[in-house]
This record gives C-alpha cells, sequence and structure tokens, in this order.
C-alpha cells in the first residue's frame, strides 16, 4: 500500500522555462494629473525551484512589481510571465483561476493572511477547499508540520505569535501546491528571532516541495536563507549577490558570495550611488573597451581626457575620439581622477 500522502503538485513542471520572467516591465500610477513610474523598465528572471529575495529603499517598487506577478495589478507596459502564463493577457476569470491555483501569497500584516475565526488547521484546509482539491485531507496536517506549525494546529490567529502566524500563512499559500510563492515582507511586523523561523520556513518549503520563491523584504539577514538575493533602485533591478557553497580541497565548505550589476538586454545597467558620488560621475561618463573589462571615467569636459585608444572600439555613451583631448595619467596609464587633478591644481 502506497503510505505516502503527499500527492503530486498540481502545476507539474513539463515546461523548462522560468518560473518569473519580466521584460522592460513598466508600471506607472497616474494621481491628480501626476505620473510616478513606480517601474521603470525592470528586467527579472527566477528560474524554477530558486529562492530569491527581493530588497529595496522605500518606495523603489517592489509591492508594485508582486501586485503584477500576483494578477492583482497590470503593467503600463513590458511583459510579465509567471510558470509560462502571459500575466497582462489573462482575462479576469482567469486572473482568478490563477491566484488560487499557480501562486500563493504571504503578506506583511498577519492578519490579511489568516481568518481569525478558523484554527491554523482549518485555515489551511479552507485553502483547500477553496483550490477545489478534496483528495488527500491529510494534507492541511502535512503542511502545518512541514512549517513548523503541528504542535498548534487546533490553535486559532489570536492565540498565536506573529512568527507562528506567519508560519501558517506559508501552509495556507502552500495549500495547492503552488508554482510560486510570493511573500511582500513576511517578516516585517516581527522581531529577529521570529524573523529567522520564518526565513528558515520558506526555505524548507523551497527545498521540501521545491517551490519557487520571490521574497521582498527589509530584513539584512535574508542574504543567509537564499541563494539570490536581487536588489530594486527606482523601479530597475540594479544588483545581485549571488551566494554558494565552496568545498575546498580538505573537504571542508566555505560559504561563498559575490555582488554582480544587473546588466539589460540592452546593455543598460546602474552604477552603485557611491561609485558615482566618489568619482564625480555625473551625466555623462567615458567608456574604454580594454582586452577583458570596461572602464569608467568622469565624463565632465574640464577634465582632460585621453582619446580611447586605437583599436578601442567607443561604446555608446562614450565621447567621440576627435572630441577628446589627452589626459593626464598616473603612473599605471590610467586617467586622474578629478580629485587628483584639481590635487594637482588643474
Ligand atoms: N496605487 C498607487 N497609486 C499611486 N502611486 C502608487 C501606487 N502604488 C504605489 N505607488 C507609488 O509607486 C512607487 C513604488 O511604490 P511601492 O509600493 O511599489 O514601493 P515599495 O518598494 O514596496 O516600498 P515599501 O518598502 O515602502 O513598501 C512609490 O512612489 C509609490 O508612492
Ligand atoms: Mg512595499
Amino acid at each position: 500500500m502506497n503510505t505516502t500522502a503527499t500527492p503530486a503538485p498540481a502545476h507539474a513542471r513539463a515546461d523548462t522555462g522560468p518560473d518569473i520572467e519580466c521584460r522592460g516591465l513598466v508600471r506607472i500610477f497616474t494621481v491628480a494629473d501626476i505620473e510616478v513610474q513606480a517601474l521603470q523598465g525592470l528586467d527579472l528572471v527566477v528560474e524554477q525551484g530558486e529562492l530569491v529575495a527581493l530588497i529595496g529603499a522605500s518606495g523603489s517598487g517592489k509591492s508594485t512589481l508582486l501586485s503584477i506577478l500576483s494578477a492583482l495589478d497590470v503593467p503600463t507596459a513590458g511583459q510579465a510571465t509567471v510558470a509560462g502564463r502571459d500575466l497582462p493577457a489573462l482575462s479576469s476569470r482567469e486572473r482568478v483561476t490563477y491566484r488560487r491555483e499557480v501562486v500563493g501569497f504571504v503578506w506583511q500584516q498577519t492578519g490579511r493572511n489568516l481568518l481569525p475565526y478558523l484554527s491554523a488547521l482549518e485555515n489551511v484546509q479552507l485553502a483547500r477547499a477553496i483550490g477545489g482539491d478534496r483528495t488527500h485531507p491529510e494534507r492541511a496536517t502535512e503542511l502545518l508540520d512541514l512549517v513548523g506549525a503541528a504542535d498548534f494546529a487546533d490553535r486559532r490567529p489570536a492565540e498565536l505569535s506573529g512568527g507562528q502566524q506567519q508560519r501558517v500563512a506559508i501552509a495556507v499559500a502552500l495549500a495547492n501546491n503552488p508554482r510560486v510563492l510570493l511573500a511582500d515582507e513576511p517578516t516585517g511586523d516581527l522581531d529577529e528571532h521570529a524573523s529567522e523561523e520564518v526565513l528558515r520556513t520558506f526555505e524548507a518549503a523551497n527545498r521540501e516541495l521545491g517551490t519557487t520563491a520571490l521574497i521582498v523584504t527589509h530584513d539584512p539577514t535574508v542574504s543567509e536563507h537564499v541563494q539570490r538575493t536581487v536588489q530594486i533602485r527606482d523601479g530597475r533591478t540594479s544588483t545581485e549577490v549571488l551566494r554558494w557553497t565552496h568545498t575546498d580541497d580538505e573537504g571542508r565548505e566555505h560559504a561563498m558570495a559575490e555582488e554582480f550589476a544587473v546588466l539589460d538586454r540592452v546593455g543598460r545597467l546602474q552604477l552603485p550611488t557611491e561609485y558615482m558620488d566618489q568619482l564625480s560621475l555625473r551625466e555623462r561618463v567615458r567608456l574604454r573597451l580594454e582586452e577583458d573589462h570596461v572602464g569608467v571615467w568622469p565624463g565632465d569636459r574640464a577634465t582632460r581626457q585621453k582619446a580611447p585608444e586605437a583599436g578601442a572600439a567607443p561604446e555608446p555613451g562614450a565621447a567621440p575620439a576627435s572630441d577628446a583631448p589627452a589626459t593626464e595619467t598616473d603612473a599605471d596609464g590610467q586617467p586622474l581622477t578629478r580629485r587628483q587633478l584639481r590635487e594637482m591644481g588643474q
């Protein structure tokens, strides 16, 4: 007899494409004739089974993106595909089915995730019933087990801590075996210890069920729990931190991390603000193609810059070679920074 109660995922993965794919996503809100560009051509790809954190300052467009990915809102322009569904093209009926079957959400406010008059178990059972799955009645208990909430399955939300409520909320979000789990600041109202437990629960869901997850958060510890942290700035993805484990020759494991700037399909990237401030990079910069990298210099006309060397094709944005006067260089042949030139009295 088969004792495995876990049903096959409702949305088995026949396709191989990414679970989330946003290309050039734009969302403009108009309030009293004033336009706010919440998303300004955002690109984001999340592969099947990835656990990704999305971080960014307040107002950078995180919740706007999640509203679009959860089909509660539609983009002004651009492409948004989740689990193969072209979101802007869905009819209102298809949106309801999509929200019920393809994605699960966890919101910041615990009260938005759970019905107050039902126990933890009944909340998960109700979500399964709404999803139309009346098979495997034991599945709700299994999910509470997965999120570490089995001990308080009979308690109502008011009888649970904030962290416990969020873990039950994750079980509710997983009730119908969604392909993708979306969470908007799920730890925003929690203390450090409870946040840690909730993030571990997302990790467990991702590991045990293979659910793709995108978590929006301000929590600085999130990067320890995910493979990839994507930073959003002014409505576009700007940098990514990738994490992996390296095993050395003696078999010891080391956690590794590296930060990358995001380059979009037409070659745009955002320079970190601190780089721009330190080198006074404003409005236009000079680019030079080197053998294995691209150099970026302040483009201030008052700064005497060397023309790109012969054979090095100027990149878009670089000044024409004939416009560029010879520059002062340092001992390594690099153009001097404006500060160095100022110090030399130029
Ligand atoms: N419904 C709306 N109408 C008008 N402007 C909006 C609307 N929703 C969001 N915005 C604006 O879009 C921008 C992005 O907002 P969004 O809520 O996505 O930011 P966020 O990154 O989630 O911020 P936070 O970290 O504070 O939650 C902000 O300038 C915001 O004021
Ligand atoms: Mg938000």
